[in-house]
C-alpha cells in the first residue's frame, strides 16, 4: 500500500538518517530500521492497520509507518535524531537487534534475557526497549501448527539474536527439550548461558550444523533461526530427512516465502509455516506497545491481520 502524505512522503521510500534533519511530518511517526531494509513489509502491514484502527480510534489516524536504512555504525547517532524529531516507535531489525540494547533503557525482562530488543518506544527521556520476537514466534507457532508450545520436542537452528530470542521464548512456554544446533558450535555457549538463568529451563543438548539432527521422540518441531534461507538460492541449514514425518516445521524467514528447509519438510510431508505469522504478531504487540493499549489484542490483531491480507 503505498502512501502518499501532505508533506509529499511515502510510506514506501526508503529514507536515510540525513532525512531526520528536517523531518517534515507533523503528525505522529513510526519506522523500521534495518541495513538492508528495502524489502521489509512492515510499512505497509502496519499502514493498513493504522488505517484499519483509526476508523475507530481517532488516536490513530495522524500515525504513519516509514522506513530508514541506518548502517550499524551510525545506529546511535540517529536513534538520538529519531528521539529528537519525536518518533514514537521503532521496529529494529537485521543487524541492529543486539546492538540496541546498549542505547536504550531495558523496557522488559525478555531484552534482558534474550539481549536483544526490537521494538523501541519514545519516552521523555530516550527510547524503552521491547522485544516482541518471543511473543511473535510462540504465538505464530501455536496458532499456525494449533498446537501448544509446550507439549513439543524442540530443535532449534542458529546461534545469534533471533535464536537467543527462539531459546528464551521455548523455555518459557515450558518446552522441556531443546536441542541448540548451529555451525559454529562455541556460539552456542551464550544461549545456554542465558537459559541457565531461567527458573524454568529445559534439558538443553547442542549440535554442529550440518550433521545428523538428535531427537529423542514424535512430537518434534524445528525452528530455524538462521539467515540461511534469505536469499532464494540458500541451501537448508539442516538434513530433515531423518527425522518423523510428524515433525513440524517453522521457519522465521519469510521472504521468500519457502525456504529449501520449508521446501524439503513439505516433500517430506510434515507441516511447514512461515515467518508471516509471526511478523503479524510481533506487529500487533508493537502497536500495543506504542498506543499503550494493553491488554487488548483482538481488535490490533483483527486489524493486522486484514492489513496482511490487503498487501
Ligand atoms: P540474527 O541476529 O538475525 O539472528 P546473526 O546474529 O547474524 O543474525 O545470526 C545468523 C545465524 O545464521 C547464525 O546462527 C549463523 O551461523 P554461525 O553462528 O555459524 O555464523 C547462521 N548462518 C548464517 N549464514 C550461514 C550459513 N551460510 N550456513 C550456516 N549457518 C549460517
Amino acid at each position: 500500500m503505498k502512501l502518499i502524505l501532505k508533506s509529499g512522503l511515502s510510506s514506501d521510500t526508503v529514507y536515510t538518517i540525513d532525512d531526520l534533519d528536517d523531518w517534515p511530518v507533523e503528525g505522529t511517526s513510526l519506522a523500521v530500521l534495518g541495513h538492508p531494509v528495502k524489502h521489509s513489509l512492515s510499512p505497509p502491514m502496519h499502514n493498513a492497520a493504522i488505517a484499519e484502527l483509526a476508523t475507530t480510534d481517532k488516536q490513530f489516524s495522524a500515525w504513519t509507518y516509514y522506513k530508514f536504512d541506518i548502517p550499524p555504525d551510525r545506529l546511535e547517532e540517529a536513534l538520538a535524531k529519531f528521539h529528537k524529531t519525536g518518533f514514537r516507535g521503532l521496529n529494529l531489525t537485521v543487524p541492529h537487534k543486539v546492538l540496541a540494547t546498549e542505547l536504550v533503557t531495558i523496557g522488559e525482562n525478555e531484552v534482558e534475557l534474550s539481549g536483544a530488543c526490537n521494538t523501541l518506544l519514545y519516552t521523555a527521556s530516550g527510547y524503552e526497549g521491547y522485544n516482541t520476537d518471543l511473543y511473535g514466534m510462540t504465538q505464530a507457532i501455536e496458532t499456525d501448527f494449533s498446537i501448544r508450545l509446550k507439549d513439543k520436542e524442540v530443535i532449534l537452528l542458529g546461534a545469534g539474536g533471533a535464536a537467543r530470542a527462539a531459546a528464551i521464548a521455548c523455555s518459557k512456554a515450558g518446552v522441556q527439550r531443546l536441542t541448540l544446533a548451529n555451525r559454529t558450535l562455541s556460539k552456542l555457549d551464550t544461549i545456554a548461558t542465558s537459559l541457565n538463568r531461567l527458573e524454568q529451563r529445559p534439558t538443553v543438548k547442542t549440535c554442529q550444523l550440518p550433521g545428523e539432527l538428535p531427537f529423542t521422540c514424535d512430537d518434534l518441531l524445528v525452528i530455524n533461526a538462521t539467515s540461511l534461507g534469505l536469499r532464494p538460492e540458500d541451501p537448508a541449514p539442516a538434513d530433515l530427512s531423518q527425522l518423523p514425518s510428524s515433525t513440524l516445521v517453522f521457519d522465521m524467514i519469510y521472504n521468500p516465502a519457502r525456504t529449501a528447509l520449508l521446501k524439503q519438510g513439505e516433500a517430506l510431508g510434515m507441516p511447514v509455516s512461515n515467518g508471516i505469522g509471526m511478523l503479524v504478531f510481533q506487529g500487533e504487540r508493537s502497536l500495543r506497545i506504542w498506543s499503550r493499549k494493553d491488554p487488548s489484542p483482538h481488535e490490533m490483531l483483527k486489524a493486522v491481520r486484514a492489513a496482511m491480507n490487503s498487501i
